[in-house]
């Protein structure tokens, strides 16, 4: 059988996920092929194929000839949408794979403490994150070192209403192939494509108070008669949804999106909305803050003038003790639980009392602020101006007083403060870069500090592996413990912390 674009592959047995959340089959002719959404593992299915490479396939999900046993039966209302693919499969066994994943990702790092030859990669990851992952031609002469402590997944406390935000989209679903023509439109984007949206009426990420308020947002949208936004005539009005709902204290926003130059929009519907933003607040005495935002430009994207229509500017959230306050454009851990699962490994890993603690990839600052009282004095270097600014006023707000934010690329502050700092001991260090891991400058600067301690929190284990390859091999740091932690159920996102020792 010739294998070629659409060529539709029939009773493919689905043997795995790999990261990214893809399933993994292999093809009659041996190939392997990636699945691009949807596979459950221990199912069997049809594939149409989209790409045929030479080593490998990319396809999608045709239909499910037989489920998995993994598949487990969900309540009638439950509906699976781009961001809770993992649904179907039970959670236990989605802690079984992110856990298995992790395993995986370490596996080229293994090397330092088992002596093998050869960096054991997984083919599947050099595959998916080719870009991402530089495999070693020549094996370093290594130093041995005790293995690491591989500690068993941390779970989310909840697994289901467990975000603290929700953006829902509004929109249409134009397709002609599908004979489907429907303007109004308001959820979720249908998986990859950014024109093209899902109704919704319950999302089982979101809580209760959260899902309850966006019904009501629908009924008042549809009734307007104002349109939705089409992102390719720049036309239309009603953009995005986003709740957001502080777990601890309650507190709710609202951020109303829209295109406040369409022409069919006028004083009065600015007054209905204010209206209808009076009654959701008699309704919803949690909710705290309503604002609208006012976007004309054509990304996707939930940007603009962020205008108060009702409440206060901010909401706050506790975390472990200290409280952070939210704007509209803060960056904040969208799962309030899991963060403080998250942040309590960290704090629990760090040993170090006295010195300078540099936290690198800070965002708001939130674990500078939550570790300032073990240090003399925390330097929070973070790339995002408004995550410096939410910081200064968050530390001011806990009275942490020892806690400097700098607002600058890591790889621009290292060489810079260690230069000025040339005396600098007793230095610990906190990295939690984004998924594309730490920029190649920082990686020598970092080892530069002698730190006897370095926690690295990571969002992408191949990234992590990547960078912890050039750690390990130009030090004699020790990989003490690895805890990967699951902030994100029904996802493939997968955090993991890792503690590094110096001569341990
Ligand atoms: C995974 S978040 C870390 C958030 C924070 N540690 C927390 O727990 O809330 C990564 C952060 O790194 C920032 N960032 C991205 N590239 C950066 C760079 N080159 N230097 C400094 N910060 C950067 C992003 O703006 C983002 O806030």
């Amino acid at each position: 059988m010739h294998m070629k674009k659409h060529s539709i592959l029939e009773n493919i047995h689905i043997d795995k996920l790999i990261f990214g959340g893809k399933g993994l089959a292999v093809a009659p002719d041996g190939r392997k092929i990636i699945v691009a959404w949807g596979a459950v593992p221990g199912s069997i299915v049809n594939l149409r194929i989209l790409k045929a490479r030479t080593n490998y396939f990319e396809a999608q999900i045709v239909d499910t000839v037989k489920k998995s046993p993994l598949e487990q039966d969900l309540p009638a209302h439950f509906q699976v949408y781009g961001g809770c693919k993992w649904l179907p499969i039970s959670y236990p066994e989605q802690l079984r794979i992110k856990e298995e994943q992790v395993r995986e990702a370490f596996h080229y790092v293994e090397k330092y403490w088992d002596g093998s030859k050869w960096a054991k990669t997984s083919e599947i990851m050099e595959m998916e994150s080719s870009h991402e992952w530089i495999p070693q031609t020549e094996a370093p002469s290594i130093v041995l070192r005790k293995p690491p402590v591989f500690h068993p997944i941390v779970p989310s406390p909840e697994i289901y209403g467990y975000r603290n935000k929700v953006e829902f989209s509004f929109g249409k679903y134009i397709s002609e192939r599908e004979n489907i023509r429907d303007e109004f439109r308001f959820g979720f984007h249908a998986q990859g494509q950014f024109d093209r949206i899902i109704d919704c009426d319950f999302c089982v990420l979101a809580d209760d108070e959260i899902n309850a308020i966006f019904r009501e947002m629908n009924t008042y949208s549809r009734a307007s008669w104002l349109p939705t936004y089409d992102p390719k005539i720049n036309v239309g009005f009603w953009r995005h949804f986003v709740v957001r709902k502080a777990h601890f204290t309650g507190e709710i926003m609202l951020i109303l999106s829209v295109n406040h130059e369409f022409e069919g929009y006028s004083r009065k519907h600015e007054g209905d909305i204010l209206v209808f933003a009076g009654k959701l607040m008699e309704q919803f005495p949690h909710i705290a803050s309503i604002y609208l935002l006012y976007n004309s430009w054509r990304a996707d994207i939930v940007t603009g003038e962020a205008i108060l229509l009702k409440g206060k500017p901010t909401i706050t959230e506790n975390l472990l003790g200290k409280s952070f306050e939210i704007n509209p454009k803060s960056f904040f851990q969208t799962n309030s639980l899991g963060a403080e699962k998250l942040y309590t490994v960290v704090r629990d890993l760090m040993k170090t009392n006295g010195g300078i603690l540099l936290d690198l990839y800070a965002g708001t600052g939130t674990i500078g602020i939550l570790l300032a009282d073990r240090f003399e004095h925390v330097y929070s270097v973070e790339l995002s101006p408004e995550a410096s600014k939410d910081g200064i006023k968050n530390a001011l707000k806990n009275e942490v007083t020892n806690i400097t934010f700098i607002n600058e690329k890591t790889e621009k502050f290292l060489p810079k403060f260690l230069s000025e700092n040339s005396d600098i001991k007793n230095t610990s260090l906190i990295i939690d870069p984004p998924r594309d891991g730490m920029h190649p400058d920082a990686l020598p600067d970092i080892l530069k500090f002698n730190a006897k301690e370095i926690i690295y929190v990571s969002c992408n284990p191949a990234t992590l592996a990547r960078d912890l390859d050039y750690i390990l091999a130009n030090s004699d740091y020790r990989l003490t413990d690895i805890t990967p932690v699951d902030m994100f159920p029904h996802t493939h996102h997968i955090e993991t912390v890792v503690r590094l020792e110096k001569n341990a």
